[in-house]
């Protein structure tokens, strides 16, 4: 009988010792807790499809960021829900410096100072087609314009930095998107307002929920012409250096789940903070599976979250924020992984 001599169980004998040798750290440090905003006043309206994810007017916007101040979670991420009739060809509705994201953002900076607010900046939420910028008006198939869609988000980048945003994600995944909201910025005074860049956003269906949230889903074609592939990982790092050369301040991988592949390659490939983002459909399957009893969530979320961040994410952005820093807080944490 041949005995092992290195036996790694030594390690794993009490919580003391799985302590000291655990490699990630869960934390609501980590988290940023996306918030969709809507007309009105008191509206709390629940996401069909996002279980215990509502759309919220502006009030109750602060009221989610205060929540999450509580808890422990520095940042919150801005959507815009608009009413239909906002919305147009281009997606001028996002640079209105009185639309909902704005309102927002400057309520929250004023209710939560220390608040981190961060902005999409993106279009698809604004324009009647649902695509992610302007749609050329020959082509016929619903291509996006590169440039033209450039001209309208420096419009946004700045009237979100002139809103009080911390950090503006454009998401809208347009060749050079970083360097025009960069420039844009430094022009207008806003040099100290820092770029989440989504560099390698996939075209990918668990945006399933988020699009019925948001109400963006294409009326026409699809996302491959602008997202990325899911079958390439090389390019997911030629797009991460071409937004390091441009200027990004973050970058971010999305979704999170189904690419901890893509998330554990750009840690080695840039030195800057990552970002991923964990998706309404990686959100969605979760709570599906527990509404029928399949899953024990609580250990779900936090194994996910985990995830995550030893695949090597700095910060994950998930709908999951708030009940993961609740579990945290209980201790769930550890005396139940
Ligand atoms: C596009 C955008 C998308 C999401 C946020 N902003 C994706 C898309 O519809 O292509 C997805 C978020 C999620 O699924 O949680 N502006």
């Amino acid at each position: 009988m041949q005995y092992p001599e290195y036996r790694p169980r030594r390690l794993r004998r009490r919580e003391g010792l799985r302590r000291l040798v655990r490699e990630t750290s869960l934390s609501p440090d980590h988290f940023i807790y996306p918030i969709f905003v809507c007309p009105g006043r008191g509206v709390r309206r629940p996401i069909e499809s996002m279980p215990g994810q509502v759309q919220v007017s502006v009030d109750e916007a602060v009221a989610e960021a205060q929540e999450c101040l509580e808890l422990g979670i520095p940042a919150v991420l801005l959507f815009g829900v608009p009413d239909d009739k906002r919305k147009d060809a281009v997606g001028s509705e996002a640079w209105n410096d009185g639309g909902l994201v704005q309102q927002a953002g400057r309520a929250i900076r004023k209710a939560c100072p220390e608040m981190v607010v961060a902005m999409d900046a993106c279009f698809d939420e604004y324009t009647t087609h649902g695509h992610c910028g302007v749609v050329m008006p020959e082509g016929g198939w619903g291509d996006v314009d590169n440039d033209a869609t450039l001209e309208n988000l420096a419009r946004v980048a700045v009237s979100q930095a002139k809103a009080g945003a911390d950090l503006i994600a454009p998401s809208g995944m347009m060749d050079g998107f970083v360097s025009v909201v960069r420039e844009a910025l430094d022009e207008a005074g806003y040099d100290h307002v820092a770029i989440l860049a989504y560099s390698a956003k996939y075209a990918s269906c668990f945006y399933g929920p988020f699009r019925q949230a948001a109400g963006t889903a294409p009326g026409f074609g699809h996302r491959r012409t602008y997202q990325l592939d899911p079958a390439n990982g090389h390019e997911a790092l030629r797009e991460v250096s071409l937004d390091v050369s441009e200027g990004a301040d973050i970058v971010m991988v999305k979704p999170a789940l189904l690419y901890l592949d893509v998330v554990a390659a750009v840690r080695q490939h840039t030195d800057l903070p990552v970002a991923a983002y964990n998706v309404s459909g990686e959100y969605a399957m979760l709570k599906a599976a527990a509404e029928r009893g399949w899953l024990d969530y609580d250990r779900a979320v936090l194994e996910t979250l985990l995830s995550i961040r030893r695949a090597g994410a700095d910060m994950i952005i998930t709908y999951h924020a708030k009940e993961a820093a609740r579990l945290l807080r209980a201790g769930q944490g550890e005396a139940r992984s």
